[in-house]
């Protein structure tokens, strides 16, 4: 059985009291959220701390933007696991395609930070999917499979989440159809040969589509970025009712 996992990124925004005010809002609005999925958030590293004591007490769990395979060193920019699990976060996010677009991050070095956090006790979200242009030739499958294939080689199933994230959908007000969503989710979940693996989708979710999404077999959850800014929309996402 795979528990759904509804996350939310919200990448380079939030200062500590926004996130104070975001939180004010959010939690009256999941107190009756049933527990039939979990529920994340991932701020930027400077409201870690703030957040790790506002979750106290709540089911909102915390994951971190990105996490270094190495325990410290000369790493500028870099976090690493201890500094993560030291506020309690649970998940890590690696292989989004920001970092793959602008610091032109590997599918080597995408591997090297999932394996990380696993062996830290971390679960990575490995972000995977393929541009407009890829779409359009007709390589989006060959480049999810490269992706899925290089950035999860020695992984455990069980502990990891995959999100399939179209880059054409991210930010940009186009959801994928959610029956092509689901196709693709389908066969990240064949290639990698395990049933039990939860594989969310993102790419403008928001409220007016997250209950047609969560109503596919093969979509275990979502990664939100613009509409979990606002806490009565990311509320909405997590109370989503499938059909
Ligand atoms: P979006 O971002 O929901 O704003 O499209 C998704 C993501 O980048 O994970």
């Amino acid at each position: 059985m795979r528990k759904p996992v509804i996350a939310g990124n919200w990448k380079m925004h939030m200062t500590c009291a926004q996130a104070r005010e975001w939180m004010a809002t959010f939690l009256p609005l999941i107190a009756a959220t049933p527990n039939d999925r979990e529920l994340v958030v991932a701020p930027p590293f400077t409201a870690i701390s703030t957040m790790a004591d506002l979750v106290k007490g709540s089911t909102l769990e915390l994951s971190s933007q990105n996490v270094h395979w190495e325990g410290h060193g000369a790493y500028t920019a870099e976090i690493a696991p201890g500094m993560l699990l030291e506020h309690d976060v649970v998940y890590a996010i690696v292989g989004h395609s920001e970092p793959r677009k602008y610091f032109s991050e590997s599918d080597e070095q995408i591997n090297h930070r999932a394996r990380s956090a696993q062996s830290n006790g971390l679960i990575p979200i490995v972000c995977v999917g393929e541009t407009d242009e890829q779409r359009t030739r007709g390589e989006a499958e060959r480049v999810i499979r490269r992706q899925v294939e290089q950035g999860l080689e020695g992984l455990d199933p069980a502990k990891l989440i995959v999100a399939y994230e179209p880059i054409w959908a991210i930010g940009t007000g186009k959801t994928c159809e959610s029956t092509e969503a689901n196709r693709i989710c389908g066969l990240i979940r064949s290639w990698v040969g395990s049933p039990d693996l939860i594989i969310q989708y993102g790419g403008s979710v928001k409220p007016g589509n997250i209950d047609e999404l969560m109503s596919m077999s093969d979509i275990d959850g979502v990664l939100v970025g613009g509409a979990s800014l606002e806490a009565e929309s990311f509320a909405r996402i997590a109370n989503y009712q499938a059909g």
